[in-house]
């Protein structure tokens, strides 16, 4: 008994001095945190832009009114002006409101507004350095030339000309007779209205397009809805902040498999052009690109290379037919519930220009009532009500402040306009 008390009693000692050490190792690593969050996180500088204070590991997301925002942007606006700066978590972010301030920072600095935060998340789509795609490419990761490239090729290729004209009119075509042979029964035309989309982004990009039959289209417009679906999802908005978080399980881990079934279709279709292209003819953007590659080969650090390309092709599928297909569903969707717009703007074109002619972009200027509800639809419709993200490129002084290296912008308007539009 006296043996069985000792052992208990040594073993309490032992249990109270392990939860003294615990509760010793936990202060001492918040203190670090602490100190950390301070040393790293702090702002410095006099003459930074005023905003409320940030707490430790949280910044001001405790402040946020999560269901109105607005109201909070609203209210910090009223305490610390047209420029103020927050955190949220440990994201630096300057809020610009008002013309003013706008134009000053965006309309005569852009150069300083240019650079996109680093996106951790999209290492699990293999974005690295030199291979950051198009979209979301930072200054020193082929920004610029793939942009100019892009840009450029784009236009040798039809867009802003006839050429292009030409293509979304032969669609329009398929895509008609696929609706009328439909007879008249009620059915649902997101695959379908998304299918003549694709088509008109591949041609453009890969010069070719796929028949409506096709199971390829459906499965690239399925799983790039599917991407899309988990990238604005609530977890994957804090992973893509931080870059530990890439490694705790969770849905945003999807995110490899669908891009990689998604670039497995362009990379059949990126082989077939190189087998088939001839250097001195480019059929396509692809074809220049593959060109540029070549000129490219023996200097590594180039952003011209075959990831690169898989990337670009990918983003430009996904940010020309996500946003052309939902404007024409959203246009369709105000039609049914408008007839009598539907009924002005159809009798509006038969007058000007008959029933059987398809119309074209220098038609507009004659159909005033048409082109006001297309005006109408795209406000309405508002496709992307959040800009893509900004930070600034260097120190860049705005009035009396300055806003130092990579804050991230958040000019307010564009969100009022986004929540009042949607509420
Ligand atoms: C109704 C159709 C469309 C709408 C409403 C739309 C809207 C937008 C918006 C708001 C941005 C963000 C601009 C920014 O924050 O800087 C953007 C960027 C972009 N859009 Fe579109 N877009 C449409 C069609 C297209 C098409 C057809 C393509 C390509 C074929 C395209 C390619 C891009 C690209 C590549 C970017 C990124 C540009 C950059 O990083 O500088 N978009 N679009």
């Amino acid at each position: 008994m006296e043996t069985l008390m000792a052992v208990i009693s040594w073993m309490g000692a032992q249990a109270s001095s392990f939860w003294n050490n615990i509760t010793a190792v936990l202060i001492y690593l918040l203190l670090l945190a602490l100190l950390l969050d301070y040393v790293m996180f702090r702002r410095k500088s006099s003459r930074l832009p005023p905003g409320p204070t940030p707490l430790p590991f949280f910044g001001n997301l405790l402040q946020l009114d999560f269901w109105r925002p607005v109201n909070t942007v609203q209210q910090l606006t009223k305490r610390y002006g047209m420029l103020f700066l927050a955190q949220a978590g440990w994201t630096n972010l300057v809020v610009l409101n008002g013309f003013k301030v706008m134009k000053e920072a965006l309309g005569k600095k852009t150069e300083d507004f240019i650079e996109r935060p680093s996106v951790p998340l999209l290492c699990l789509a293999g974005y690295t350095e030199n291979c950051q795609g198009l979209v979301l490419a930072g200054c020193s990761t082929g920004w610029k030339e793939q942009r100019k490239f892009v840009l450029s090729t784009l236009k040798t290729f039809g867009m802003g000309k006839k050429t292009l004209e030409m293509m979304v009119s032969k669609e329009a075509e398929h895509l008609c007779s696929e609706l009328k042979s439909q007879g008249g029964a009620p059915f649902i035309p997101h695959d379908l209205v998304n299918s003549a989309v694709g088509n008109i982004t591949c041609t453009l990009i890969l010069g070719s397009r796929f028949e409506y039959s096709d199971e390829k289209i459906h499965t690239l417009l399925h799983l790039t809805e599917d991407l899309l679906q988990t990238l604005t999802k609530n977890i994957t908005q804090m992973v893509a902040a931080r870059s530990w978080f890439s490694y705790i399980p969770g849905p945003h881990l999807k995110i490899r498999e669908v891009y990689n079934d998604i670039t497995a279709i362009f990379k059949e279709i990126l082989n077939e052009h190189k087998k088939t292209r001839d250097p001195a003819f480019a059929r396509d953007m692809t074809d220049a690109y593959l060109e540029e590659m070549e000129k490219a080969k023996g200097t590594p650090e180039s952003s011209f290379n075959e990831q690169n390309v898989l990337k670009i092709i990918f983003e430009l599928f996904v940010t020309g037919t996500t946003t052309t297909s939902s404007t024409i569903l959203w246009g369709l969707l105000e039609m049914v519930l408008n007839p009598e717009v539907q009924k002005r703007v159809q009798e509006e074109i038969e007058k000007v220009h008959g029933r059987d002619k398809p119309l074209m972009m220098k038609d507009l200027p004659d159909l005033p009532y048409t082109n006001a509800v297309l005006y109408e639809i795209q406000r309405y419709a508002d496709i992307v009500p959040i800009p893509l993200p900004y930070i600034t490129h260097r120190d860049v002084e705005v009035g009396k402040f300055v806003i130092p290296k990579k804050y991230q912008l958040k000019p307010a308007e564009i969100c009022y306009l986004a929540f009042f539009l949607h509420h």
